[in-house]
């Protein structure tokens, strides 16, 4: 049997949050790609237009939105289906890294920010995105992102960001049980360390080279190193998986 690199992913309509991240970007481009249509959310007008306007195939979609008031997910995937007619898959990229000296700096602030941004707003999007899901009969693919730090539960002032990337999983398992019988399937991509602007925050050049150190392959993955995974997950090689963390991480962790 041929193997069909595009797997169904040809016509599909796409949600895809933090769009214009460093692997957002990416995860865009390569859905641009290969046929399907994305609905880019991410905060900054100007760089979602940017991005839209740069993609191969299309139309497709500049959703300028920040993704913390979870009242607004329901218009936002309505947004979706009324340029696009069905919603098939969703991509939550978005998130925020506050990396703090140590725990006993990590404000109320802090913990508020990262979870209403990188948990909250994903549950609530994957509910508005299931239930368009569901009622459309064809089922549906939700992609989270956690981080290696869900596994390792962060180090210092990052183990409130380690605190929401470790519900992301929990929430993911959940969310394939539950939502199995409407042929939805729910996946978390976990990265290692990628070479983006939230992994170099609060990092110097020393101590980047200090993680590069500690991974068997021997380098940061770069953005579109995670792409791929976020495709194969999206189309129809994967549609007998569900509740499944793949560890993208050079080795530096291995489960
Ligand atoms: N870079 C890494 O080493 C690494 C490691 C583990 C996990 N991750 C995860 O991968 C995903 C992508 O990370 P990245 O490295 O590309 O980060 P990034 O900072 O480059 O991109 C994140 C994007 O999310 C957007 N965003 C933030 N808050 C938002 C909000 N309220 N509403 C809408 N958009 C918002 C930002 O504007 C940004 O474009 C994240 O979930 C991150 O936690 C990254």
């Amino acid at each position: 049997m041929a193997f069909d690199l595009e797997a169904g992913l040809q016509g599909k309509s796409v949600l895809l949050t933090g769009a214009t991240g460093g692997i957002g970007r990416e995860v865009a481009l390569a859905f641009g790609s290969v046929g399907a249509r994305v609905a880019a959310v991410d905060i900054d007008a100007d760089r979602v237009t940017a991005l839209v306007d740069e993609m191969e195939g299309g139309p497709h979609l500049a959703l300028p939105y920040d993704v913390r008031p979870v009242a607004g997910h329901t218009a936002l995937v309505e947004q979706v289906i009324d340029a696009f007619g069905t919603l098939d898959i969703l991509v939550q990229t978005a998130a925020v890294l506050v990396r703090r000296p140590s725990v006993f700096e990590v404000s109320e602030d802090d913990w508020d920010f990262q979870h209403d941004i990188n948990l909250k707003a994903s549950f609530f999007l994957a509910q508005a995105a299931a239930r368009c899901m569901r009622d459309q009969g064809t089922g549906g693919r939700i992609i989270n992102f956690t981080s290696q730090g869900w596994q390792s539960g962060g180090y210092g002032g990052s183990v409130a960001y380690a605190a929401t990337k470790g519900g992301i999983v929990s929430m993911t398992r959940g969310l394939a049980r539950s939502l199995a019988p409407d042929k939805i399937t729910v996946n978390a991509v976990s990265p290692g360390a990628v070479d983006t602007a939230m992994m170099r925050s609060g990092m110097d050049d020393a101590a980047m080279a200090g993680v590069a150190a500690q991974i068997p392959l021997g380098h940061l993955a770069k953005p579109s190193q995670l792409a791929g995974t976020v495709l194969f997950l999206g189309s129809d090689h994967a549609d007998y998986i569900t509740g499944a963390t793949i560890n993208i991480s050079g080795g530096w962790l291995m489960y």
